[in-house]
C-alpha cells in the first residue's frame, strides 16, 4: 500500500519571517503521518530555521534542489552532504524550471540523484513533458527517457528511496490549466510501466509518484483518487496557508 504524499513547493517565494508565520499555522494541525505525510519545499536560505521550528511536528521539510557533488570550488552550490547534516530528508531533483531556466539535462539530473542518495536522501525526481511533445505525441517517448536517463545505475535496492512526480510544463504556472485527471493519471501510469520494465513488478507498485501542475482545492480530491496517483505537487496553490492546510485535508475540504 503506497502512502499519501502531499508536498508543497514554494519555489522562490517568500521570506523567513512569512516562511516562520506560515509554519506556525499549519504545524500543529497536519494528518497523522501514518495515514498521509506531508512535506514543504523551501528555498535553501530558510531549511534550517525551518528544519528547527518544524522539529516534532507532523510537517517535513524538504529541499528544492541540490548540487552533485558534496564539496568543491562550486560557488553558489547546496551540497547533499550539507543537507543531510541539517537533517533534509528529501529533495526535489530535476524541477522543469532547473530543466528549462538553469539548463540542466539529464546526465546533470541523474548525477545528482545518486549524489542524493549517497547522502541518504531521497530524491523527488521530476519528469517534465513540453506541450509541443504533447501536440506532436511526442510525450511517450519524452517521458520514459526522462525516467530510463534520469535512474540510470539507480540499484533495484535504491529504488524504494526515490519518489519520482510527473510535472508537465504545460499545466504548471499562472496561465495554464491542470492536467485532467485521467491525463495526470496516464503520464503517472506511463512512468510505473517503465519502472517495471526496468526493474520489476514488484518495485514498480511500491514506487511512490505524484502529480503536479496547478493542483488546487478543486481538483486535489479526483487526482487524489486515481489509482497511479500517489500524490502532489502543489505550486501556486501551496503559498496560502489555510489553502494548503484544506488541500492537506482534502478528503474533507476537496470539491
Ligand atoms: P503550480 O501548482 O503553480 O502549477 O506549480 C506546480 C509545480 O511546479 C510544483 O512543483
Amino acid at each position: 500500500m503506497r502512502k499519501p504524499l502531499i508536498v508543497g513547493n514554494w519555489k522562490m517565494y517568500k521570506t523567513i519571517t512569512e516562511a516562520v508565520d506560515y509554519v506556525d499555522q499549519i504545524k500543529d494541525a497536519l494528518p497523522d503521518p501514518e495515514q498521509e505525510e506531508v512535506e514543504l519545499a523551501v528555498p535553501t536560505l530558510f531549511l534550517e530555521s525551518l528544519v528547527e521550528h518544524t522539529r516534532g511536528t507532523n510537517l517535513k521539510i524538504v529541499a528544492e534542489n541540490c548540487f552533485y557533488q558534496d564539496e568543491g570550488a562550486f560557488t553558489g552550490e547546496t551540497s547533499p552532504l550539507a543537507l543531510r547534516e541539517l537533517g533534509i530528508k528529501h529533495v526535489i531533483i530535476g524541477h522543469s524550471e532547473r530543466r528549462r531556466l538553469f539548463y540542466e539535462d539529464d546526465a546533470t539530473i541523474n548525477k545528482k540523484v545518486h549524489a542524493a542518495l549517497s547522502a541518504g536522501i531521497c530524491p523527488i525526481l521530476c519528469v517534465d513533458e513540453t506541450m509541443k511533445r504533447k501536440q506532436e505525441h511526442d510525450r511517450i517517448v519524452w517521458v520514459v527517457s526522462q525516467v530510463i536517463s534520469g535512474l540510470q545505475g539507480v540499484k533495484e535496492s535504491e529504488l524504494s528511496w526515490v519518489t519520482i512526480a510527473y510535472e508537465p510544463s504545460w499545466a504548471i504556472g499562472s496561465g495554464n490549466e491542470a492536467a485532467t485527471p485521467q491525463e495526470a493519471n496516464e503520464g503517472c501510469y506511463l512512468i510505473r510501466q517503465t519502472i517495471a520494465h526496468l526493474y520489476n513488478d514488484e518495485v514498480a507498485n511500491q514506487v511512490r509518484i505524484l502529480y503536479g501542475g496547478s493542483v488546487n482545492l478543486s481538483n486535489i480530491k479526483t487526482l487524489m483518487q486515481k489509482d497511479d496517483i500517489d500524490g502532489v505537487l502543489i505550486g501556486r496553490a501551496s503559498l496560502d496557508a489555510t489553502t494548503f492546510l484544506e488541500m492537506v485535508n482534502y478528503q474533507r475540504f476537496g470539491h
